[in-house]
């Protein structure tokens, strides 16, 4: 059974007080996850020691980073490493957010490194994609989306790409609270399956996670979880509320 998972995407927001905060908030607020649910929290990399002490003993409960660098160690200054992260003990990395892509110009090539760093050192990518508004208005969504998940994915191996989470993110419905209707979500999620599945097989496409992003809230949730090709949330502001995001995790099916 493939893992369904409700993510956490702080971006660039709350100070270590309020991330602690949040966190206290929203682990102490009943939650049941069943055994192949997963809740991630991709927060800022000053925090991640902070959340990883805190959520140690969190079953199913992860940390994430919302970025690393394709390059092992060296001169690179500001940058993280995938080893910087291991030693934390953080299990994920969200990788090609449309908001990376945008401002610091990550190319799908570029990306593609940094998802073989990641799997080479058992860091497990939530890797984004998803078309912008005039892509999406020209109907050309599933050509866009394809190229990405080939330039960035699929040199990997059957047994490596299971390894790897896909969030499709429509960037028309990033922080806009415009969401994807939950057939649109579906129909490109069943879209990139299939694509897997012609690349690959059917099996592999079957095993992998793709979560939706774009506007998911409380309200939302429940009708964007219950289809069938989406197997959770990439969720950004209604992820800063911990009563939002505690009704999130709940209505992972
Ligand atoms: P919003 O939920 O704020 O639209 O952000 C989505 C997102 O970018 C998550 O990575």
């Amino acid at each position: 059974m493939r893992k369904q998972i409700a993510a956490a995407n702080w971006k660039m927001n709350l100070t270590l007080q309020q991330g602690e905060q949040l966190l206290d908030d929203i682990i102490s607020q009943p939650h049941s996850l069943k055994e192949n649910q997963q809740v991630v929290f991709a927060i800022p990399a000053p925090y991640l020691a902070m959340a990883q002490q805190k959520l140690r003993n969190k079953e199913q409960v992860f940390v994430a980073a919302q970025n690393c660098h394709s390059k092992k160690s060296g001169a690179y200054t500001g940058e993280i490493s995938v080893d910087m992260l291991s030693s934390l003990g953080v299990h994920y990395v969200v990788l090609g957010h449309s908001e990376r892509r945008e401002y610091f110009n990550e190319s799908n090539a570029f990306l593609a490194e940094k998802v073989n760093i990641c799997l080479e050192n058992n860091i497990t990518p939530i890797f984004c994609c998803g078309e912008p508004l005039a892509v999406r208005e020209a109907g050309t969504q599933n050509e866009y989306v394809a190229l990405q998940l080939k330039e960035s994915l699929y040199h990997l191996t059957a047994d490596q790409l299971r390894k790897v989470v896909i969030a499709y993110e429509p960037i028309w419905a990033i922080g806009t609270g415009k969401t994807a209707s939950s057939a649109q979500a579906q129909e490109m999620h069943a879209f990139i399956r299939g694509n897997i599945a012609a690349a690959y097989n059917a099996e592999t496409a079957n095993a992998i996670s793709i979560l939706y992003g774009g506007s998911v809230k409380a309200a939302n949730a429940v009708e964007l979880f219950s289809q069938p090709d989406v197997d959770g949330g990439l969720v950004g502001g209604a992820s800063l509320v911990a009563d939002e995001f505690v009704a999130i995790i709940n209505a992972l099916q």
